[in-house]
């Protein structure tokens, strides 16, 4: 079973478009402040790319997709495939269990650098315990060491105040990934959380307990982490976490 992806998720992504217009702009803010190195990407968990702006794209030579879904491949070239052939950028969409073969995919594409698009933070659903979903994202940091990567992912989940305040505008924050475990506190509004994230978190009027994602450690020490909330529905908020990691021959040069 898919549980983040689909005829469902299309749906509502489709439908929800303005409403989720804010988040895709502070997404479309984070991509354009990155330079990448590589002039290939692999996107992992690219679905249709709706939440994925066509000119970040277009600066690459070659763009690989790869999804499970299976609707998620001709989606993608519908919406980004003009775009990317105005500037001559190449375009594959692959259907396959990107993390599954994660190890045979990189070696595929050893020059690219790799965007985890929304993924990560679904592991937990898709693992029968959480020590097996800690451990499939070790077994992907492990393959990712040496690699210009990143990764946009759900950090927490949880309900949100229904004052509509919120909705109006869209909350982000920057941080610096610290080394070590991050300490877990309950903020004011029953989030968990980093202290040094309060201010955000009590930004999004957070209500209830939230659930973590377990991604708190997906990014090394010394990341910038930006974090965008995602208005998913009027009374659902997710608190989405972004961060791009230089390749070691790019960071030994600066
Ligand atoms: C929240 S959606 C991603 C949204 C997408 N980045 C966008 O902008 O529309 C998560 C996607 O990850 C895909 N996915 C989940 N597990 C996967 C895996 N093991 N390999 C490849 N794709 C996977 C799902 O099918 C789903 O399309």
């Amino acid at each position: 079973m898919n549980h983040s992806g689909g005829p469902l998720w299309h749906a509502r992504a489709w439908r929800r478009q303005g409403a989720w217009g804010g988040t895709c702009n502070h997404i479309r803010q984070w991509l354009e402040q990155i330079q990448p190195t590589s002039r290939q990407l692999v996107i992992i968990g690219a679905s249709a790319g709706w939440m994925m702006p066509s000119p970040w794209l277009q600066r690459f030579d070659k763009v690989t997709t790869f999804d499970i879904d299976r609707w998620a491949a001709p989606l993608f070239r519908w919406r980004h495939g003009p775009a990317l052939k105005r500037s001559g950028t190449q375009l594959h969409c692959g259907t396959v269990d990107a993390l599954a073969e994660l190890q045979a995919l990189l070696a595929a594409h050893a020059d690219a650098a790799v965007l985890f698009d929304n993924v990560l933070g679904q592991l937990r659903f898709m693992h029968v315990s959480l020590d097996q979903t800690a451990s499939c994202l070790d077994m992907i940091k492990r393959h990712l060491v040496g690699r210009e990567w990143g990764s946009l992912h759900d950090a927490y989940s949880g309900a949100v105040r229904h004052t509509g305040r919120v909705l109006e505008r869209v909350v982000t924050f920057q941080s610096l990934k610290q080394d070590g475990a991050v300490q877990m506190v309950s903020g004011d509004a029953g989030v968990p959380i980093d202290p040094g994230l309060a201010p955000f978190a009590s930004q999004l009027e957070a209500e209830g307990e939230w659930l973590d994602h377990l991604t708190s450690e997906v990014f090394p020490a010394g990341t910038t982490v930006h974090h965008i909330a995602w208005h998913y529905s009027r009374h659902y908020c997710h608190w989405l976490q972004a961060g791009w990691v230089k390749s070691k021959s790019r960071a030994g040069r600066q």
